[in-house]
């Protein structure tokens, strides 16, 4: 394209400060209205919902769930969708009456397993531009930490997933700890399974967890107390059902009797989104997360290619395909460098038997380990990865590491983390060389180096492009408009306070991947998180989820205001002209 000499610069809004109100705020001539929160009905027989946390199970099954995440936007026609939604767990504080000071009910693990999952549900925009939920719409659906799925690919009907219950090693029940989301151009969703440990414990007096559960978070003790009423919970009871969580799940939204495919192809850990791009050559290519202090960047690319003619045949591409993990290297005291992609495959890179690998099965289902055993670069907790819309370049968030340099961690100082304990984050950038998705081989920079410059020098006050009055710290939504805007969430320290002082509230912002500009375009409420971004296809509307305010009982009434519960919810922002989001 020849550039016109009037182009207009990428973002055209005026950045909001920061906020330590308990709204949520955004640019003038924007308009933010909630669409859904925890709680209302989705299905046709759900009720109204309750604040009084006692509410049954039976009800929040058929309610949007609670702790909105990611979410992705599928067009029916130009004022109609359907919205597919993580519900990443639940606040117990606000979900029972006793606040979770009490031991839980039988009844009260069906409804914490009942308010975790996906929600998906119907909406339509009215001639003023407002969304609206369909209740009990024809693909309204809830997916719970109960509902059937299968286990495909190449760790299926492995004796390490088979349960007393499942002796086929196929059919699990349930996702949980839904964090962030994948959209394929196929029009399934695909959900990820982050902290899935944290649901799971052990009754039995003594027990040890071993180091493959040690690996994954295991213990026994639960935070969420589910194996004190649900067996299937109890690690002492059934050691092998955590191993059937941890995975990339393929829905499809258009089918609300489908069942879920949990995408074994895609590697066990802490997933926390699914960034899909077709490569060139046609094979679908998938960025991946694994969010913990020192875990790693990994990738996917399908064995078959991509078929745009035929939707129906691109239904399994994820189920077979190869495993990469990254590996990055920068000359001393530089910050940006050279990277390689490791093959995770049985047999090669010391993935043998004689290193504790049997099978390809035991190197998807141990990834964390494989990834150790090949050479794979510790991160600063790797979240969202977002590929631009040219495909050039790919990002991943980077949200922050305490254990960065600290002595018996095993987390060196340097390459893309190139600050010990770092509690601000960064954005990593890289570019496949050639522009081949497929390949082993990038150049990577950091895009942003999160920090603050008014109270910090050096690398701790940030990158150029972070200053007093864009600054925020732990970026972790992150994903790309049509236009190739660059969307920035947040889920960090709140406390506007000694090294956080003048960040304010979590907060999404815009940068120009170009410019390397940032400018802030909403700040949430009290104590909460944002996270979750969908986009219309007109880029009219953005869909923005704000995730647990006022957890922990700091006092947020939003999105109702008053005394109200805080709740969960999905913000819609449109311009006041209609115009484009951001522009
Ligand atoms: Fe659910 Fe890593 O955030
Ligand atoms: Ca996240
Ligand atoms: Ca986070
Ligand atoms: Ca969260």
């Amino acid at each position: 394209a020849v550039a016109s000499v009037t182009e207009t610069k990428l973002m055209g809004f005026t950045q909001v400060p920061a906020s330590t109100a308990d709204t949520f705020v955004v640019p003038e001539g924007y308009v933010a209205e909630p669409l859904i929160s925890w709680g209302d009905p989705i299905l046709a027989d759900a009720p109204e919902f309750d604040p009084s946390g006692s509410q049954s199970a039976a009800a929040q099954a058929g309610q949007f769930g609670d702790n909105t995440d990611g979410m992705s936007f599928f067009p029916l026609s130009a004022s109609h969708a359907v919205l597919a939604v993580n519900n990443e767990y639940t606040n117990y504080e606000y979900l029972f009456s006793h606040q979770g000071k009490e031991a839980l009910s039988a009844e009260d693990v069906k409804n914490a397993q009942a308010a975790v999952g996906i929600s998906v549900f119907e909406i339509k925009r009215n001639d003023q531009g407002q969304w609206k939920v369909e209740k009990g719409a024809r693909l309204n659906r809830r997916i719970t930490a109960n509902t059937p799925m299968q286990l495909t690919g190449p760790a299926a009907g492995h004796d390490l997933l088979k349960t007393a219950a499942d002796s086929t090693g196929t059919q699990a029940l349930g996702t949980f700890n839904n964090c962030a989301n994948g959209q394929t151009p196929w029009g399934t969703y695909l959900t990820c399974e982050e902290n899935f440990n944290g649901f799971f414990g052990a009754s039995a007096e003594g027990f040890t967890p071993n180091a493959q559960q040690k690996r994954y978070g295991l213990k026994a003790k639960s935070s969420y107390q589910w194996f004190t009423q649900d067996s299937r919970f109890d690690m002492s009871q059934n050691p092998n059902e955590p191993n059937r969580h941890g995975w990339v799940v393929e829905i499809d939204p258009m089918d609300p009797t489908s069942t879920p495919k949990k995408r074994t192809a895609l590697g066990r850990f802490k997933h926390e989104n699914a960034a899909v791009t077709v490569d060139d050559s046609g094979h679908v290519v998938v960025y991946l997360g694994d969010d913990e202090r020192g875990e790693h960047l990994y990738k996917f690319v399908s064995r078959n290619t991509y078929n745009p003619d035929n939707m129906a045949a691109n239904r399994d591409l994820l189920e077979d395909g190869t495993l990469y993990v990254a590996k990055f290297s920068a000359a001393d005291g530089e910050i940006k460098g050279q990277g390689e992609w490791l093959e995770l495959t049985h047999g090669k890179n010391g993935l043998t038997e004689a290193n504790g690998f049997q099978s390809q099965a035991d190197v998807l289902i141990f990834a964390r380990e494989a990834a150790t055993q090949v050479g794979a670069t510790t991160m600063d907790r790797p979240e969202w990865v977002a590929v631009h819309p040219n495909r050039t370049t790919v990002f991943c968030t980077l949200t922050n590491n305490k254990n960065r340099g600290v002595e018996g961690m095993d987390q060196p100082v340097g390459g893309p983390n190139p600050r010990a304990k770092n509690n601000y984050g960064q954005i990593v950038r890289w570019w496949p060389r050639g522009g081949d998705h497929t390949g082993t081989r990038f150049d990577w920079d950091l895009f942003a180096i999160a920090g603050n410059p008014t109270v910090q020098e050096g690398l701790y006050a940030g990158s150029d492009n972070i200053n007093a009055d864009n600054m925020f710290n732990s970026p972790d939504g992150v994903g790309f408009d049509n236009s190739g805007r660059l969307w920035i969430q947040t889920d960090g320290k709140y406390s506007n306070e000694g090294e956080f002082a003048g960040m304010g509230n979590n907060q999404m912002l815009c940068a120009d991947p170009q410019s390397g500009e940032i400018r802030r375009f909403a700040t949430g409420p009290i104590a909460c998180e944002i996270t979750g971004l969908a986009f219309s296809p007109d880029q009219r509307s953005v869909f923005i989820g704000v995730q647990h305010p006022g957890e922990d009982l700091a006092p947020s009434h939003f999105p109702a205001g008053g005394n109200s519960k805080p709740r969960s919810t999905i913000m819609v922002v449109r311009r006041q002209d209609n115009g484009v989001i951001g522009a």
